[in-house]
């Protein structure tokens, strides 16, 4: 295992010390990132210590540490899982040839978009849930926001790391934009737009947490493929990180369930004592399911299909397939032709984006799969809509159609929305619940269940949490 420099100023496992060039650009970009996180970063609460883990060793036996920490103290750094020796490129048309130390000529531009991308999207979740912790459900709540938080940013660090190393001057100026832009900004947006969404409330960010960051998962799982071994070993590194994201959303919306199916199964009204009925719960479901699908990109792309072809991105867990050149054959897609779905046939390559997102909507089944087990009884089933509804991207965007998949009109899309995706009383009335933070060690919000187990092994009412008194 490679060692780990945590007492560097920039605590990392790439011996960054040896490379004095390129520390002394990082030391320099730290500053703005800092200011960044006290600007944009948790609104209010950087003077609390907060028990988070940190990555001291990227081997899986044990490579978090706990402790109480203030937030702009927390040790981003740089962290590769550790290389595979003669790693080979699994799919493309380079399949089989030595993995690249370096980035290609011909490849520079595309793996930088693809580099910043990804990077973009990490800042951009820190602004979108800045406000949350003034409505915390409870201090382990307020934990996990942060704890998600602080990862979102050494995320931003791991791409920028690969910027500076590997793509020059421009890779520098990239680094700097990724400070720049803001979520939602419409002068200076971030890229994609489930990252321009607003998070205002609990249910919205346990939904982020559930569908967004698991796109995260295999837009990483794409990257952990590439032939450029350096972004490969980031994104492994990630990956690992990025689990805990997931349990915090898949959970989340667990513990809002058992709050609600308790007070069914008493015989109660779950609107009229404070907790959220299951088919408002839909309703968040269906917007960032849907919301997430677009990060995708088009079922049928030429991007993809050239990024599969180069070795840059791949398809989560490549060695699952048995054609890893993909030129032969053809792949099945849904289109919208003359107002009509049809299925056609294309070039499998151009198919990749889809392939992909096929596994993450069997993964995000399985979700709904765990929240429907919870509910069992009480005579309602979570579902995923149908990827043709609510659609800004791809072959099915600006068309309407209900969450089965049935092609509406406009007229009647408008009419029913308020039975599709949250409605401004569904907004009210949850914002409403979530007035204030619940900060007592003891305590939960109304609409939430206690969790089955704390963090690191640490009981349910640990304080999570600490204010410091001025
Ligand atoms: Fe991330
Ligand atoms: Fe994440």
């Amino acid at each position: 295992m490679s060692t780990v420099s945590l007492n560097d100023k920039i605590p990392n496992n790439v011996d960054l010390s040896s490379d004095k060039r390129l520390q002394r650009a990082l030391e320099q970009w730290q500053p703005g990132f800092l200011e960044w996180w006290r600007e944009m970063g948790p609104d209010g609460f950087q003077a609390c210590d907060v028990y988070l883990r940190t990555a001291i060793s990227v081997d899986s036996s044990g490579w978090a540490h706990f402790g109480h920490v203030k937030m702009p103290d927390y040790r981003w750094g740089i962290f590769l899982a550790d290389p595979e020796g003669d790693r080979r490129i699994g799919f493309g048309d380079h399949l089989g040839e030595p993995a690249w130390k370096e980035v290609p000529g011909e490849y520079r531009n595309p793996l930088r978009r693809l580099i910043v991308t990804q990077g973009d999207t990490e800042p951009a979740s820190v602004e979108q849930q800045r406000g949350l912790g003034k409505t915390c459900p409870s201090l382990y709540d307020l934990r996990n926001l942060f704890q998600v938080n602080v990862e979102e940013g050494r995320h931003l660090w791991a791409m920028v790391y690969l910027l500076h190393s590997y793509f020059g001057r421009d890779g520098r100026e990239e680094a700097e934009a990724l400070l720049e832009r803001r979520s939602g900004n419409p002068d200076r947006p971030r890229i994609l737009q489930a990252f321009n969404e607003p998070i205002e409330d609990w249910l919205s960010f346990f939904m982020f947490t559930t569908f967004t960051d698991r796109d995260g998962k295999y837009q990483l799982l794409s990257l952990a493929e590439s032939a450029f071994d350096p972004l490969s070993r980031t994104c492994r590194f990630m990956l690992t990180e990025e689990a805990h994201h997931m349990f915090v959303g898949q959970t989340g919306i667990g513990r809002v369930i058992q709050r609600t199916v308790d007070l069914v199964r008493a015989g109660k009204d779950p609107s009229a004592n404070g907790a959220i009925p299951l088919e408002m719960l839909q309703r968040y479901l269906n917007f960032w399911y849907t919301v997430s699908l677009d990060l995708f990109g088009s079922e049928v792309s030429t991007n993809g299909a050239s990024y599969f072809g180069g070795g840059l991105k791949g398809r989560p867990k490549e060695e699952r397939f048995a054609d890893h050149r993909l030129l032969d054959g053809a792949a099945r897609v849904e289109l919208v032709e003359d107002g009509q779905v049809v299925e056609r046939e294309v070039k499998p390559r151009l198919a990749v984006n889809l392939e992909t997102r096929s596994a993450y909507q069997e993964d995000c089944q399985s979700a709904v799969d765990k929240w429907n087990k919870l509910a069992a009884g009480v005579g309602f089933e979570f579902r995923l809509p149908s990827p043709r509804f609510h659609r800004g991207v791809g072959a099915f965007a600006g068309l309407f159609f209900d969450p089965a998949g049935h092609r509406i009109s406009e007229t009647e899309f408008l009419r029913r929305e308020p039975e599709f995706l949250p409605s401004e009383a569904d907004q009210a009335y949850v914002r409403g619940l979530m007035a204030g933070p619940v900060t007592e060690p003891r305590r939960f919000a109304n609409w939430i269940a206690a969790p089955a187990r704390g963090i690191d092994g640490r009981p349910v009412d640990f304080e999570y949490v600490r204010w410091n008194e001025a």
